[in-house]
């Protein structure tokens, strides 16, 4: 591996040495958005948010909407601020109307002022009174600095931001052994023979691939595992496959690859063959946050099997299968309906592994449909949810169910199968008449008892009644619009539409009297600033040889980072050089700690 080491990098601008290049900064960036805009408090949530927008720069290549902006927020959580400043001052990077943020309120025909943001007439302008002393009512977009989305579009942080070094993205990946303490060992295979081989060696290995699972059971469940396989870099569990009998997913694929997947399937295929496919991506939008969908795959989320799973109810009622193979090889297909055992349990012998899932095509006047009841919409798990299909045919003039599937989550320990409903409604035509008969037979198949864990009894159990309700609603509506079957209620149209949450608009009006130079006026609370160098200000610089010394480091702060670290105390200090010694740490230059220590406690 390539020697690195750190360099402070605020405001370093475009300075060429010999084989690397320091980038250019700018302002404002996302940290500095947050402060001024007032977008933290305690700091305990700011650098999730800062890394979050970060990212979403970082990988846009047109510059992000403002619902992209907001997507990428989803999973970042603040106690403290509310959501209105954040996304206000992230509201900047986003693809808009500049004026939003420089105009100045322009004037109506009858002299009041127009806020440049609603374009209606508002206090914005600022007003003189009796003493003399300026008072306004601001609403929230005069109280930060005008910035020019040309300025700082995430093209322009593809291009001058700090990098990972290219050079290391691009070393030749290999095979990993690692020791850990108590004799954990790591292994990370590249091919699928040498994970076959390393679970013949070792059944009970836990394999491994976005961790969101397995993380939570060794930090806050005492789990231990002594040997984990991590399957991140295995192409076999990676496949994303168009084939004639529908989706190939590896079992490794990540979330947010299946969404993309899945968008692209969806575009060239049309809605004819790929209902499943349509159901599973709406679902994934209300699955966890984008940092999880970033690490979490098909695999982990099916092989977890908890019972509130989001996509397992999905892949059992729109009859996917999954491919299993064991350490001789051998590939064996089940069913997804018969996979999951009891809680936590599944059909996979210590010795097998799960390679991919077969999601099938949806046929004509078949229709597929997902459900998620939560607390809140976005990063939160289900209280029930469901996944639920129905194939419609002609006989004898007459349109009925000819295959049904109806499938809950978060109701018992594995997702449950309405079969007496099932039944009743095969053979049958879709209409209201069957509805009071198939609701007593869905109570029967999807009992909660009082004390059922989760609590919420009877709501939740209304809740699988509703969701049956939507479902035929949505069908009726579907075969409606081909003058199949009757028309809907008008009352009951709101039913079948997609929620959708619009962008989030909000404004904050206060009065302003000034009284000297500062009291009465809005000002960036000084922990907000202090915050900010607590974000890493090193970067990497490689070097092309290996484990050389550490020759110097370019202290090259701005001066409003200098008077940041001039104003931390003694405290903030140690604990601004230990974030960068954690990162030195993480790049396996443990050894050159001492010295860069030293290098750092000299920057002035
Ligand atoms: C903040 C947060 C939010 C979440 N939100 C949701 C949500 O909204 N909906 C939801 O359903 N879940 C949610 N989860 C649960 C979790 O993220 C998912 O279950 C995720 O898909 C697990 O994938 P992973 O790759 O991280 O699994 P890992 O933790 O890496 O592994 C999970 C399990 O799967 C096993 N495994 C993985 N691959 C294979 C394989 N190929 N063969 C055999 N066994 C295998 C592992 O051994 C392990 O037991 C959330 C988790 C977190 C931390
Ligand atoms: S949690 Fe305190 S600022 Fe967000």
């Amino acid at each position: 591996m390539l020697g690195s080491t750190l360099f402070f990098g605020r405001n370093a601008h475009n300075h060429s040495r010999g084989n690397w290049k320091l980038p250019t900064w700018f302002a404002p960036s996302p940290e500095e958005r947050l402060a001024e805009a007032h977008g933290s408090q305690c700091g305990f949530c700011t650098p999730g948010f800062v890394m979050s927008m970060y990212a979403l720069l970082r990988s846009s290549k047109q510059p992000p909407t403002k619902e992209q902006i907001e997507d990428s927020l989803a999973g970042n959580l603040c106690r403290c601020t509310g959501y209105r400043p954040i996304i206000d001052a992230f509201g900047v990077f986003a693809k808009t109307d500049d004026s939003l943020y420089t105009a100045s309120p322009s004037e109506s025909a009858n002299g009041k002022a127009i806020c440049p943001s609603t374009g209606k007439p508002c206090l914005c302008r600022n007003e003189t009174d009796v003493n003399g002393n300026e008072s306004s009512l601001l609403s929230s977009v005069k109280t930060y600095l005008p910035s020019s989305y040309n300025e700082i579009d995430g093209n322009a942080y593809n291009e001058k931001e700090l990098i990972f070094p290219p050079e290391l993205q691009l070393r030749k990946i290999m095979p990993l052994r690692l020791n850990g303490f108590n004799g954990v060992r790591w292994y990370r295979p590249l091919k699928l023979d040498q994970l076959l081989q390393l679970k013949s060696c070792y059944p009970e290995a836990k394999l491994i691939i976005g961790n969101s699972e397995v993380g939570v059971e060794t930090e806050f469940k005492n789990a231990q595992y002594g040997v984990m396989i991590s399957v991140t870099h295995v192409p076999e569990l990676h496949t994303l496959k168009v084939e004639e009998d529908g989706l190939r997913i590896g079992s490794a694929v990540r979330l947010a690859q299946l969404q993309d997947f899945l968008k692209k399937v969806i575009a060239e295929r049309g809605s004819l063959q790929t209902s499943s496919c349509q159901a599973i991506l709406r679902q994934l939008k209300w699955f966890a946050g984008t940092q999880i969908r970033n690490v979490a795959s098909v695999g982990g989320n099916i092989c977890t099997a908890s019972p509130i799973s989001d996509l397992n109810p999905l892949w059992m009622s729109t009859g996917a299968t999954f491919q299993i193979i064991d350490v001789n090889n051998n590939v064996r297909t089940t069913v997804a309906k018969d996979f999951f055992l009891g809680y936590r349990k599944v059909d996979l012998k210590d010795d097998e592994v799960l390679l991919s899932v077969i999601l099938p095509w949806t046929r004509p006047f078949e229709y597929v449909k997902e459900f998620k009841q939560a607390h809140r919409r976005q990063d939160d798990i289900a209280l029930v949810n469901a996944g639920m299909r129905v194939h419609i045919t002609e006989a004898e003039g007459n349109w009925i169910v000819s295959d049904v599937s109806i499938v809950y989550g978060g109701v018992a320990a594995v997702p449950l199968t309405a079969g007496k409903t099932e039944s009743f409604l095969v053979g049958k035509k879709l209409d209201y008449g069957l509805l009071d008969e198939a609701f007593n037979l869905l109570k029967e198949d999807i009992p909660l008892a009082e004390n059922a864990p989760g609590g919420m009894v009877e709501f939740r159990s209304s809740l699988t009644l509703s969701f049956f309700f939507k479902f035929f609603l949505y069908v009726t509506h579907e075969m409606n619009t081909k003058g199949l079957s009757e028309g809907l209620d008008v009352a009951n149209m709101s039913a079948i539409q997609s929620y959708t949450r619009p962008v989030t608009t909000g404004t904050q009006g206060y009065e302003l009297v000034r009284q000297g130079t500062a009291v009465g006026q809005p000002m960036v609370h000084l922990s907000a600033m202090l915050q900010l160098p607590n974000f890493p200000l090193g970067s990497l610089v490689s070097s092309s040889q290996k484990m050389c010394p550490v020759l110097t480091i370019l202290g090259q702060l701005d001066s409003s980072k200098k008077r940041i670290l001039g104003q931390l105390s003694m405290m903030g200090r140690f604990l601004h050089l230990m974030s960068l010694l954690v990162l030195a740490r993480s790049l396996e230059s443990l050894w050159q700690t001492p010295m860069i220590m030293q290098k750092l406690l000299q920057i002035k």
